[in-house]
């Protein structure tokens, strides 16, 4: 799957634009504020629904104006998909018509991005983690999405009642759901991470010659069942109002050359070794789906050293991705076979004639 030609109206500082795209690789090349993030903030929005700078929907239209509208064609037999965010909310269209939900964008259009602030990753919270495990599991296990679903549906019934302070008996009528999609959430997790593990060895020896792992904490004690960290955590959830145990509180630790992560690397390795966990997760989705994902790389060289940034790119163009990778001048990112290169200024995209 790759997306041949990109049109966007009105996002950012792009008033209007048309990519036609390598099936290879794509480099963006310009100045700052030319509007190189702003390219690929377009092709996550289309296959997540949201921008990876957290700016809201609305934010992401173009100054002076109402809406914006994005479209992609993809290659057969992906079809095509497009949206439109403005004052009426929010339009998706997949092969000319309308899609009730975000998640059928983001099984159409498998989109991951290593940018400057992908170091949180390692050092923030476990939602992003979560998020990023969740994003491979969504595109492997079949029946993730459903599950997940469902147990996020009883969760929120269930925290619900617990601050309306509801007696024991009602607050029960929601455990065997919760326990069975919790259960069955937490063993599509346990079967991914363990298809991603030999893809996190080859991402580690290829960015760093050290090991890289995920330890997975699946958010409740490992020695009891869910139905047993549920009814041990009874007094607390009710005292605080919310579930304490349960897949919602799942993390993973990543450990890099047999240590914590988090602990104790530079932010320059951070980076790598969160751009290790995704393209670890690329080549994963391209080995069972059959198809490449989309990757999108922005501003490699911005905090790595020229040894790292050479291995980053090296390790990246090995896996079978189409790539949009974009860089101030370039020379920093070099090029690869079949690539195109489009130069932006002010939010004009120009492609250069290939000779
Ligand atoms: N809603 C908006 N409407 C119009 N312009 C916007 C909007 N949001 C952001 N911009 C402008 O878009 C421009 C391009 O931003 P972008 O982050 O894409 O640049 P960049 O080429 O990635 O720069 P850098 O090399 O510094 O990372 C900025 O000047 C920004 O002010
Ligand atoms: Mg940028």
């Amino acid at each position: 799957m790759a997306v041949t030609q990109l049109n966007i109206e009105r996002f950012r500082c792009v008033d209007l634009a048309q990519l036609n795209c390598s099936p290879t690789e794509n480099l963006i090349i310009g100045r700052n504020a030319s509007g190189k993030t702003t390219l690929l903030e377009t092709l996550f929005f289309l296959g997540h629904g949201r921008s990876f700078r957290g700016t809201p929907a609305r934010g992401l239209v173009q100054d002076k104006t109402d809406d914006f509208i994005l479209f992609a064609k993809l290659t057969e037999p992906d079809g095509q998909l497009g949206i439109q965010v403005g004052k009426g909310g929010v339009t998706v269209k997949i092969d000319g018509s309308r899609a009730h939900s975000r998640s059928s964008l983001v099984s159409r259009l498998p989109v991951q991005v290593i940018e400057p602030g992908i170091h949180k990753l390692i050092e923030e919270g476990p939602a992003q983690r979560r998020s990023y495990l969740d994003w491979g599991v969504f595109h492997v296990e079949q029946l993730f999405y459903a599950t997940w679903r469902r147990y996020k549906k009883a969760l929120d019934q269930r925290n619900a009642g617990l601050r309306d302070q509801l007696p024991a008996d009602q607050i029960a009528l929601w455990n065997d759901t919760l326990i069975a999609a919790g259960e069955a959430v937490n063993e599509q997790r346990i079967s991914y991470l363990q298809k991603l593990t030999p893809f996190l060895n080859t991402a580690g020896l290829a960015l760093f010659d050290a090991s890289l792992e995920c330890v997975f904490n699946r958010g409740w004690p490992e020695e009891v069942s869910l139905a047993e960290a549920m009814a041990a955590n009874y007094q607390r959830d009710h005292k605080l109002a919310r579930t304490h145990a349960g897949p919602h509180r799942a993390d993973i630790r990543v450990r890099f050359d047999d240590r914590l992560a988090k602990a104790r690397v530079s932010r320059g390795q951070q980076k790598l070794i969160a751009a290790g966990l995704i393209l670890a997760q690329l080549a994963l989705f391209e080995q069972e789906r059959g198809k490449p994902a989309v990757l999108l790389i922005d501003d490699p060289a911005a905090e790595l050293d020229r040894h790292s940034l050479a291995r980053l790119l090296e390790y990246a163009r090995s896996i079978p991705a189409q790539r949009f990778i974009t860089a101030l001048e370039q020379e920093v990112v070099g090029s690869h076979e079949n690539s195109a290169v489009f130069h932006v200024e002010h939010g004009k995209v120009s492609p250069e004639e290939s000779e």
